[in-house]
Parts: C-alpha cells; structure tokens; sequence
C-alpha cells in the first residue's frame, strides 16, 4: 500500500469509533442471531440449559439452579459428569486421530498430541497419581510452566476427582509454600526447570525450598524437561514422571463420576488482605460456562487450531487453555516461552505454522507489538486469522486499532472480555457475530449476565458517568465459596450491595466502570487494593509484607501507577527504622524481597524512601495520595491528611 492511502487509513480508524462484525466472519459465527439476548433473559435461569448442552453428562441433573442459601447457589443439581471424560473420551470416536495439543517449546521444538495419545498419557499419569496414593477429593498441586505435563496432570486428576490448585510457576517458593499449607496439598507436580530467553532455568531449587517450609508430609512428581543441562538429586519422596507413566503403560482408569457440585479445582488469587484466597470452581457449572463461552464468544469449532497465548498458571489459562477449548474438541496451541524469543515475530511465525484461527491475548502483549512495529507481522501470513480476543485489563483504543489492522487485516472480530478468577468465564464482552464493537468498551453482559453499573447505594448511574461493577443474578461458572472460608466469601464479594434480609443477593467484583446509552460496559480497574501488572493480579498487602519482612524496614506502602508497557507497575514507598540508610543497597535488598517472597512479577518499579507516609487523621494511609505522587498527578484535597507537608516532600523525590 502507498504512503498516502496508508495515512488516510490511519487517519479514519484513529477516528472510527465503533466497527461492524465482519460479514464473511458473521455468516459462519456459532452464534449470529441477535434474539439470543432475549431468549436468555426470558428463559432464566433455564437458559443455561445451552451451556449444559454441550457437555456429556453420566446422569441428568434435576434443577439447573438451586437457590434456598443465597449466596451458595448450585448448579445443575445432582447432575453427575467427569471432566477429563468431556475433554478427552467423548471425542475419541470421531476425533481421535485430530490434534488435541499443538505444543510448541521456546526453542522451537514441538510437541503434538492427538486426542488418542492425550487420553492415552492422561489415563497413565492418572493411573500414576493414584498408585503414590492419590484418592478421590485429595488437593493435588502444580508448579509448572507452559509444558505439555501440566494440562495432562490437570485433566489426569480430574479423571480421578482429585482438584488441583495450580500455582504460577513465577512465583516464588514462598508463594507454593503457602498455597499448599492453605489447601493441606500433600502433592506436588512440579519440574526441573525449562527454558526462558533460551537459556535453561532452574525450577526445581525453588520448588524444594517451597516444599521445605510445607510442614506436613509430602509426595512430589518432577518432570524432567532440560535433560541433562541440570540434574537434581530426588528424594525417597520424589518421583521422575517418565518412570511413573512408563510404569502405567497402557493403563487405563474409568473416569470417577462427579458430581456438578463437586470441586474441580482451587485457584488461589490476591484480593485485599495479606493472604491469597482459594477461589474454588466447581465440575458442572464451570465445564458448562467455559464451553459455552469458548463455543458462542471464541466461536471455537472442532475443526478449529486455537490459540490462547496466556500462561495455565493463571485463569485464563485453565479456562481458555484447557477446559473449555479440549471439551469442544479443538485443538488448541500452547507456547512455552516469550514473545521476543529468538526475534519479535514469534507470535506471528506460530499464528502461520499452525494457521491459528483465534487468537486469544493480552493488552499488554499488545502494546509490546505496536511498540516493536508493523514490521514483525507483516513478515508472516496471518490470514487463518478468523477472530481475535483480548483479556486481563482494559484496552485503550489505540492498542485495540491497532491489534484489529495489523493482526485481524481488518476481517476478525475483537472481544474484549472482562472477566474474573473468581467468574470462572467470560461476563462482559460482545459476541463475535452480533452488535458492533466500540475500541475500549468490553461491550454489554453476555446474554444471560446481568451486570450493572452503579453508585455508592447502588443506584444504576447514568451514562458516561463513573460508577462500580455488580452482578445481581447468579451464572454457572461463578466461584461457589473460598476454600474453607464461606465467611470471607461472603464478606468480599457480597456483603457491600446485597440486601440480605430483603433476599438480593448482588456481587461485587471490585471493578470501576462506566456505561454508555447503549449499555457497553467500559472497565476502568480495581477499586481494592489489587494492583494489575501486566495483566496479572498482585495484592498491594502481599507486596508490603514482603517490604516489611526486609531488615530495616519500619513501614511501607505499595501502590499500583500508570505504566505504558505494563499497565500498572509497583510503586513502593518505605519508612527506614533508625540507622538504616536510604540508597542502592537498600533498595536492592527491597526489590529481592519483594522476588523472593511472591516472584519477579512483583517487583517494584521504584522505591521511593520517606520519613512518613500521608495519613488521615484516624491513621489510614491515604494511598490515593500515593498513587496519585506515583503518576506525577495533580494533587488533590490534602487538608483532610494529619500531615498535609509530607506528599510534596514525597512528590519532590520522584
Ligand atoms: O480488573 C479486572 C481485570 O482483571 C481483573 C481480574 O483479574 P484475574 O482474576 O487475575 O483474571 C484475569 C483474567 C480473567 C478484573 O477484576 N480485567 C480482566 N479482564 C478485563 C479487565 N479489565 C478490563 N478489561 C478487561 N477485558
């Protein structure tokens, strides 16, 4: 294309403010009939039904919801199923020989698995699992990164009913530690190591320091991923994963039927306190929500090669990774290492090998492209492309401009989905082949979702203004309680708009946003104290924790700041006990801290050392305040502060 026409194009997109669902993508959408919505909302909660469709249940369920003790609803009361058995056997008749995995490592060697060879590796680890003495409802754990292993491990302790609690291979092994203590996991699934920027990293020295500080007996599985390049010793209690399945060869285990209520695994995620809670999904409900969603949202389709460039240890991952897109019987893709590695056109050398027909990803991600150029795309043939998707944090109009002509050519639909750990699927987003598409507005609630946006009583606001996200009605992939913590569950997420003595039950995700005349919902962050790096959920008392726990630290206090890559990045503020010193080595010490006690991830952008911090006259830190310094902002009211001097001494450091 010529100079010119290029500018114009550039000039009418950065103009164009909503976009039609492309016609060819419309006419073979999974879902294009815009009466959706009404059916839904006419049909509830019998709507669901669609969603329970796709799976294959072992026996009926009675009711598809059950109210009588709001807020712990049940879904698709004494339906029995077994997931692994809904992402692996059904397909073997006719899609036993199509790829399930396409696995692809940082160094370019792959990894296919047909449905066959899944089931096949998924029966003997799961016949594994149960000879160290695995039983039904036992917490296994998982420290892994992006290698084939974890979603075998996962669906292999799904076909024996045992929920695994999947723990971010980049956190630390505090971070392990406990997470296992929390859900009394006496199994681990972890590795040696596996390759990042192409150099071998070593895993399995932090994943033993994290088993050190476990106090109760364990039995753990390592999977050997880098060979030769590092040997570790294991212990009487450690197990080499090629030994046990090739123990089981063959083997074969009927799958344990499930109930729908019955846990399929826990998620630890950061909110407001120090400790990270369990969020806990259930068999039927979440299998049905992550299908529907992977099959009316993502349009998957058997036939499909589908790709979600998030990591397993997260959400998204589980959801949009593994459960959703192997119970539709699609073969979906998994990368093991960095966008950038070896060159910046990674992404899109994997999009052309495979011919990736949905590209699920994150804002972040994103902007990382832009930033690196047109160039990187345009070197590869990216026209398998058919819809493209975006999670994780909000999308500012430009990045989403940007991903729809440089990646979609202009012929995929974006969906730009808010959703939760604690939401299990997708909430807020357009469907593909229905309604236009506003760069920045995730979009309406699914059909079936009642979302709304409101203020401090809970009053809708009106459009355009500033309010909170809440959803007044129940769905089947919403989070059943915190593991071992109803109380917690019901304090976090219901207690501030439910009305309980009237019976409305409303969640609260803890989300800003606003709404416009057209009801598209535009997500403008965490209003608690989470902060999203990257796409990625840190909370704010974790990191001053981790802060406090240095030696010489008397106080701190963590806030999330603009970042242009990242989002969000940490900014921490410390208070230095008398005869400690302010510099280099001291923040040093803070920024290794803060890796040590939850994982690079969290570390901070900047320290910034203070005598005081910005308090309220009844003690709280005012970390609006702090952010506020953090974003080199206007400062606003400070008078209501005990110490009104002390933000410009602050704001003067920066
Ligand atoms: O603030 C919202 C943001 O990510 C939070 C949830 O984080 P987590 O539980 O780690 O799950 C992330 C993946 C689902 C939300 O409370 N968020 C997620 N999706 C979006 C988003 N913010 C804006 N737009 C989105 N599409």
């Amino acid at each position: 294309m010529s100079e010119p026409e290029d500018t114009k194009l550039e000039a009418r997109l950065a103009e164009q403010e909503s976009f039609e669902p492309p016609e060819s993508f419309v006419e073979e959408a999974n879902v294009s009939d815009p009466d959706i919505y009404d059916e839904f909302e006419e049909n509830w909660p019998e709507c669901w039904e669609r969603a329970a469709e796709l799976l294959t249940w072992e026996e009926e369920y009675d009711e598809v919801l059950v109210d009588d003790d709001e807020p712990f609803y049940e879904w698709f009361t004494n339906g029995k199923l077994n997931a692994s058995a809904n992402c692996l056997d059904r397909h073997l008749d006719d899609r036993g020989d199509e790829l399930a995995i396409q696995w692809e490592g940082e160094l370019g060697e792959t990894r296919e698995y047909t449905y066959e060879e899944l089931h096949r590796e998924v029966n003997e680890f799961a016949a594994a699992l149960s000879e160290l003495g695995v039983e039904e409802d036992d917490i296994v754990t998982m420290y892994m990164p992006m290698i084939p292993e974890l979603p075998i491990a996962m669906l292999a302790c799904a076909r024996i009913g045992a929920p695994h609690s999947v723990v971010f291979a980049g956190f630390s092994a505090d971070a392990l530690a406990t997470r296992m203590k929390s859900a009394d996991s006496e199994y681990l699934v972890t590795c040696d190591g596996y390759y990042r920027r192409g150099d071998g990293l070593d895993h399995m020295t932090k994943a033993n320091e994290g088993l050190a500080d476990v106090t109760h007996d364990t039995t753990t599985v390592v999977v050997d991923r880098l060979g030769d390049e590092l040997e570790h010793e294991l212990t009487e209690n450690q197990h080499d994963y090629d030994d046990l399945v090739a123990d089981q060869a063959g083997a074969s285990l009927e799958p344990v039927v499930r109930d729908a209520e019955d846990m399929l695994f826990l998620m630890y995620t950061s909110g407001t306190t120090g400790q990270p809670k369990g969020v806990k999904h259930t068999t039927g409900g979440y299998l049905s929500y992550v299908s529907w969603t992977s099959h009316a949202v993502l349009d998957v389709k058997p036939a499909d090669t589908y790709w979600c460039s998030a990591d397993i240890g997260w959400i998204t991952g589980h959801s949009y990774i593994v459960y959703g897109p192997l119970a539709l019987g699609t073969t979906t893709v998994m990368y093991e290492g960095t966008p950038d590695y070896p060159d910046k056109d990674r992404m899109w050398e994997i999009v052309e090998n495979y011919g990736v027909d949905q590209l699920y990803t994150a804002p972040t991600a994103i902007r990382a492209f832009m930033k690196w150029g047109s160039r990187y795309p345009e070197q590869h043939d990216l026209s398998s492309l058919r819809l493209l998707g975006t999670v994780g944090e909000p999308i500012n109009p430009k990045a989403w401009k940007w991903y729809y002509k440089h990646i979609g050519g202009e012929e995929c639909p974006i969906v730009d989905t808010w959703w939760q750990t604690e939401t299990g699927g997708m909430m807020i987003t357009t469907l593909p082949a229905i309604g236009e598409m506003k760069p920045g507005s995730a979009g309406p609630p699914l059909p079936g979702i009642s979302a709304n946006v409101v203020d401090e009583a809970g009053e809708e606001v009106a459009p355009g203004e500033a309010g909170y996200v809440t959803v007044d009605r129940p769905w089947p992939g919403m989070l059943r309680t915190l593991y071992r913590n109803d109380e917690r569950f019901v304090s976090e997420y219901w207690e501030a708009y439910s009305d309980s003595d009237a019976d409305e039950w409303v969640y609260f995700p803890e989300d800003g946003a606003k709404i416009d005349e057209d009801g598209y919902i535009t997500i403008l962050g965490r209003v608690d104290d989470v902060i999203n790096v990257s796409g990625h959920r840190l909370g704010t008392m974790e990191i001053e924790s981790a802060v406090v726990g240095v030696e010489g630290v008397a106080e701190a206090a963590a806030v999330g700041g603009d970042h242009e890559m990242k989002g969000e990045a940490v900014y921490v503020y410390v208070i230095l006990e008398d005869g400690y010193e302010e510099g280099a080595e001291m923040e040093a010490a803070i920024v290794e801290g803060v890796e040590e006690s939850i994982g690079p991830i969290a570390r901070p952008e900047e320290v910034i050392f203070t005598p005081e911090l910005p308090k309220t006259r009844s003690g709280k830190i005012m970390r609006r305040l702090l952010e506020d310094i953090a974003n080199g902002d206007e400062l606003g009211n400070t008078s209501t502060l005990r110490n009104p001097d002390v933000v410009k001494d602050i704001a003067k450091k920066l």
